[in-house]
Order: C-alpha cells, then structure tokens, then sequence
C-alpha cells in the first residue's frame, strides 16, 4: 500500500537470497508495528483456525474447507474487509487470501471470527511464492487482484505485480473457464494490464478487445475508497481462461 522503500524492513515472509546471492525483486514492503491490541489478540487467538502455513507443496481444498465449493483466490487483500464482504455475500464460493501485511491479516481474522465466516482461509506468504507452490495447474476457479500497489515511479515498475511471467502462471493456474478479474486507479498501470492480459492467448477479454470492465459485484475496497476521495478513476479487467 506504499510506493515509498524508505519503511523497507528486509523482513519479508519468505525473503530469501537467490543462489546468486541477490534478493529477489519483491512487489511489496513489509512495513513494522502498527498492530493494534485486537489485531494482536485476533491474530493469536484465530490464526490456528484460519491462517494456513506456507509450504511450498500443493494444498488440498477440499482438506483446508471441508468441501469442494468453487475457490477463489485473492493477492494483497489488504485489510480485507472486501473481501470479508464477498466471502459473506458468496457463501457458496470458497476464498483463499494471501497477503503479506500482519495488520491486514489481524482486522480480517477479527471479522471473520465475529461474523462466524467459515469460507475464508489466509496465507501469510508472497503471493508469487505461493502461486507458484500451492495450486496445481487448472485448479483454480477465480482469481482476483484488486488495487496492486501501482509502484508509481519509473524505476520502480519492475516491482510491479502483474507483468508476464506472473499473468502466464496465474492463468495456468486457473481452470479453463476460470476467472481473472484485476481492478486499479492508476490509468498507466490499466494500461499495461491491458496489454499484457491481451497479449496471452489463453485469456479472454469478457468486456471484448481493447475494453475495461464494470466492477461488478465487487464490493469497493479500502485502498479503491481513498483513491476515489483523491479523485482517481477506476479501471477493471475481466477475463475469462480460454478452454484448451
Ligand atoms: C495497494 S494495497 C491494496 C489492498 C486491497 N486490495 C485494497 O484494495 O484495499 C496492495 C496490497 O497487496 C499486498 N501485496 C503486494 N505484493 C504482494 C505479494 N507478492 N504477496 C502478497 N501480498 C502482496 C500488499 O501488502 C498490500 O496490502
């Protein structure tokens, strides 16, 4: 939710060197404290029952849930309080957020715990990691990413989230059918996912070449809110995995 590397504290979940050394380029900064006392207390008291270690081996839904209900994964759910939304509107769905912001996680884990939600799990992990490890391919059934940090400055586009690599193994890891559906307030950012979501050739463009999406049902976010009071736009993408 920053652009700024000033608050980097070099202790990101799953931080490791490359075997040549050098850190990896990460989309993100874990940013210290702030941890309210019933973000502490939630993540202590409920992370047992709704936070899933990280392993980079495949999970099994069906296990995590206690059912076979279309699951839904979302990247850098932020204080999740849509997604809380969406989960309790979508009963029939099952959500898996992943996100890297401790505080984030506490204020969701609360509001799970207080509404009595059960389909929602969290990995505390960086999404690419867990992309990469925990889904086998065509096992998933949605996919979203709403707000990415933008990384405004030319130098820190390479920080970016969504670029190629990253949208090529995301739609190998949704079913065919499946649904990506990503949402920014950065025009250039739009954009670029524009482009890169185009130019793969096993996505289709549900709002047809060259368009943005509506939202949807998609409840509106934190991060969507205070740029909208700064004036920004919105821009959604959907897009739909081709059958092979
Ligand atoms: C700009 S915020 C948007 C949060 C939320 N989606 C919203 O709209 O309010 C982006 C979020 O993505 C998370 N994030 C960025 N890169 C990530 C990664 N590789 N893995 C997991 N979370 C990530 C950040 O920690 C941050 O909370």
């Amino acid at each position: 939710m920053t652009n700024n590397l000033s608050d980097h504290t070099g202790d990101e979940p799953g931080a490791r060197a490359t075997g040549s050394g050098r850190r990896p380029i990460r989309s993100y900064v874990v940013r210290g404290g702030r941890l309210t006392t019933s973000q502490q207390r939630a993540l202590e008291s409920y992370s047992a029952d709704y936070v899933v270690p990280f392993h980079a081996a495949p999970l099994n839904p069906g296990e995590l849930f206690g059912n076979n209900q279309p699951l839904v994964v979302e990247i850098g759910f932020g204080m999740g309080d849509s997604l809380l939304a969406m989960a309790k509107e979508q009963a029939d769905k099952n959500f898996l957020g992943i996100e890297v912001h401790k505080p984030g996680i506490g204020k969701l884990l609360l509001g799970i715990a207080e509404q009595g939600i059960s389909n929602i799990r969290i990995i505390n992990h960086d999404a690419r990691e867990v992309m990469e490890s925990c889904f086998g391919a065509g096992t998933v059934d949605g996919i979203q990413v709403f707000f990415p940090d933008p990384w405004h400055k030319k130098r820190h586009h390479k920080r970016r989230l969504i670029q190629t690599p990253f949208v090529n193994l995301l739609v190998s890891r949704l079913k065919p059918g499946g649904m990506l559906h990503l949402a920014t307030d950065w025009e250039p950012y739009a954009e670029q996912l524009l482009e890169v979501l185009e130019a793969n050739d096993r996505l289709r463009n549900c709002a047809g070449t060259g368009n943005y999406a509506t939202p949807g049902d998609r409840p509106v976010t934190k991060f969507e809110r205070r740029g909208r009071k700064l004036g920004h736009g919105v821009w959604d993408l959907r897009f739909t995995r081709c059958t092979d």
